[in-house]
């Protein structure tokens, strides 16, 4: 695992490899060539998958709404296949899969199919059932991920998916060139920004040793950092066994609130974007009632440094791109509590690589 959250500057390169211009002008997805008409024309996008690769669809509904203005719904396949969905014919799904052989996911395409729909597939596995079962695709190109907590294929997902958000935000005439430009640049600063973070590794072990007996960990995010909450708070869950949960920071009033005493540690993803003054006051929310926070910040963030028991930095990036840098502190904030812990951070108990079947 430690060796695939180290890989990612060069998975995430892998990952643009061939598909971004040189000249970080233009962006070109071959494997979606054909079915690019429908794409521009789709009244929604319905985005499925299970665990991280779920995650990671959160994500995308972020980037696509923001960036393209096309509406997204994401599913868990388990629950989309079994519920009796209205989909329309012209509707695009698209699969979310580091395997491509999840068995929730393969019955979901199955019935989309059924009813008409355009399924397509973010895949890692190269020849693996969704490309095959799917209309089109994108493969990720992480290159294998062996641990069974997913590190690499989440980035690479969420970079296939900001790759077709910025495609589909052009083609549509919803992102202007400038903007379409810029992010491109923003994007593929990616691998050097995470080859910074992690110099922190030194860092990020200190703080996972002052935490790893906690028996309940939160993790809140807002906006495009939510969805990484719940990454973070389900590696941490694999691999360390110690209960977590991810949740959006607004909703803690709803709940979690009640949780929070001295030995709750609260990791907040509070990077400098637009929902940053509210969760500024989440974290002091936290502190009045005792909780630690650990905070994931923009490089030279002092505000939060004032307040929290412990900052994370991450270089300044765009909202939108964002994501891939916030998650990777996360993976080895988990990696660390769980080797110390003595779990099999590779292989932990009752968890596969692989879900093929029910
Ligand atoms: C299993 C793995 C997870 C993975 C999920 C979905 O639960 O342990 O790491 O996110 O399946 O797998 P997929 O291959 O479809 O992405």
């Amino acid at each position: 695992m430690l060796k695939e959250i180290f890989e990612q500057p060069r998975s995430i390169l892998d990952t643009f490899r061939g598909r971004i211009a040189t000249d970080l002008s233009a962006i070109h997805l071959g494997g979606l060539f054909d079915i690019m008409p429908k794409l521009i024309a789709a009244k929604r996008i319905i985005m499925i998958g299970c665990g991280t690769s779920w995650h990671a669809g959160l994500v995308g509904e972020y980037l696509f709404e923001e960036l393209a203005r096309i509406p997204v719904e994401v599913e868990y396949a388990s629950e989309f296949r079994y519920r009796n969905p209205v989909i329309y014919k012209d509707d695009v799904i698209l699969a979310i899969s580091q395997s491509g052989e999840t068995a929730d996911t393969l019955a979901a395409i199955e019935l989309a199919k059924e009813a008409g729909a355009t399924v397509l597939g973010i895949c890692n596995v190269v020849g693996s059932s969704i490309p095959r079962e799917t209309h089109a695709g994108v493969y990720t190109h992480a290159g294998p991920e062996i641990g069974v907590a997913s590190t690499k294929a989440f980035t690479a997902q969420v970079t296939v998916l900001t790759m077709m958000a910025l495609v589909l935000g052009k083609e549509r005439g919803k992102l202007p060139e400038e903007a379409y430009k810029k992010i491109i640049g923003e994007l593929s600063s990616v691998p050097n920004k995470i080859k910074e973070i992690l110099t922190q590794d030194d860092l990020i072990k200190k703080v996972a040793a002052l935490y790893k007996d906690a028996s309940n960990c939160l993790y809140l995010g807002r906006g495009f950092q939510f969805p990484v909450a719940l990454e973070g708070a389900l590696k941490l869950k694999e691999i360390s066994y110690i209960h977590a949960e991810g949740y959006p920071a607004a909703e803690m009033k709803h709940g979690p609130i009640a949780l929070i005493d001295e030995k709750m540690p609260v990791f907040f993803i509070a990077t400098k974007d637009k929902s940053y003054e509210k969760i500024v006051s989440n974290i002091q929310e936290v502190k009045a009632r005792k909780g630690i926070v650990i905070a994931i910040v923009t490089k030279g963030d002092t505000v939060i440094k004032n307040i929290a028991d412990h900052v994370i930095e991450v270089p300044d990036a765009n909202e939108a791109i964002a994501p891939l840098l916030t998650v990777v502190p996360l993976q080895l904030l988990s990696y660390h509590i769980a080797v110390m812990r003595e779990c099999n951070v590779d292989q932990p108990r009752n968890l596969a690589k692989s879900v093929t079947v029910e």
